[in-house]
């Protein structure tokens, strides 16, 4: 497995984001959602290789003990290889250093991939909000809303 770290985000990680987030995603951040504007529960981070270049990143909010998974992308490129396994465990010990115990998110139905992912990260199904998101071609689709557990022996 490569060695990648994280950094948080900052002013010179931005435009390396936006490219991504419009890559890689059905209904993309704003620049604006995606600067750096760190908030006092907010921990956000990109992961980079040896040489800076951002190959995924998180955004995540976290109350008293409470963490919320806002946005997590891999670049188009390194997705499929393992990278958004590597990023999902490092995002958990991050909150887990930030004293959070419980990691919810939401997720469109019809993205498989991710939910691939969550579900072998020890996500369970928690709920569902129907016709939550809407999709490019008008209609809307469910989003599920899955829990982890954090601290476990996995984490
Ligand atoms: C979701 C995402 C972060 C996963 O990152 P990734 O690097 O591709 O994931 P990995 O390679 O670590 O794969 C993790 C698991 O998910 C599954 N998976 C990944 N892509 C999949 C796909 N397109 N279809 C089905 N399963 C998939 C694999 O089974 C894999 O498990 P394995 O390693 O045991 O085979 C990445 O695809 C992404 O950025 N997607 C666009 C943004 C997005 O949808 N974010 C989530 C919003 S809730």
């Amino acid at each position: 497995m490569t060695d990648y770290t994280l950094q948080p985000i900052d002013d010179k990680h931005l435009s390396d984001i936006v490219r991504i987030e419009q890559a890689v995603h059905i209904a993309p951040w704003s620049k604006t959602q995606l600067a750096p504007a760190q908030g006092r529960f907010d921990h956000h981070y990109a992961l980079v290789n040896q040489d800076d270049q951002i190959i995924g990143y998180f955004y995540t909010r976290c109350v008293a003990g409470e963490a919320e998974l806002l946005n997590i992308a891999v670049d188009r490129p390194f997705q499929g290889k393992g990278v958004g396994h590597q990023l999902l465990t490092l995002l958990k010990k991050t909150l887990i250093a930030a004293g959070a115990n419980t990691l919810w998110l939401e997720v469109r139905q019809s993205n498989r991939g991710a939910r691939a992912l969550y579900q072998k990260q020890g996500f369970e199904l928690i709920s569902r909000r129907a016709g939550y998101y809407p999709c490019p071609d008008g209609t809307t689709e469910d989003a599920l809303i899955m829990r982890a557990q954090l601290g476990n022996d996995a984490d």
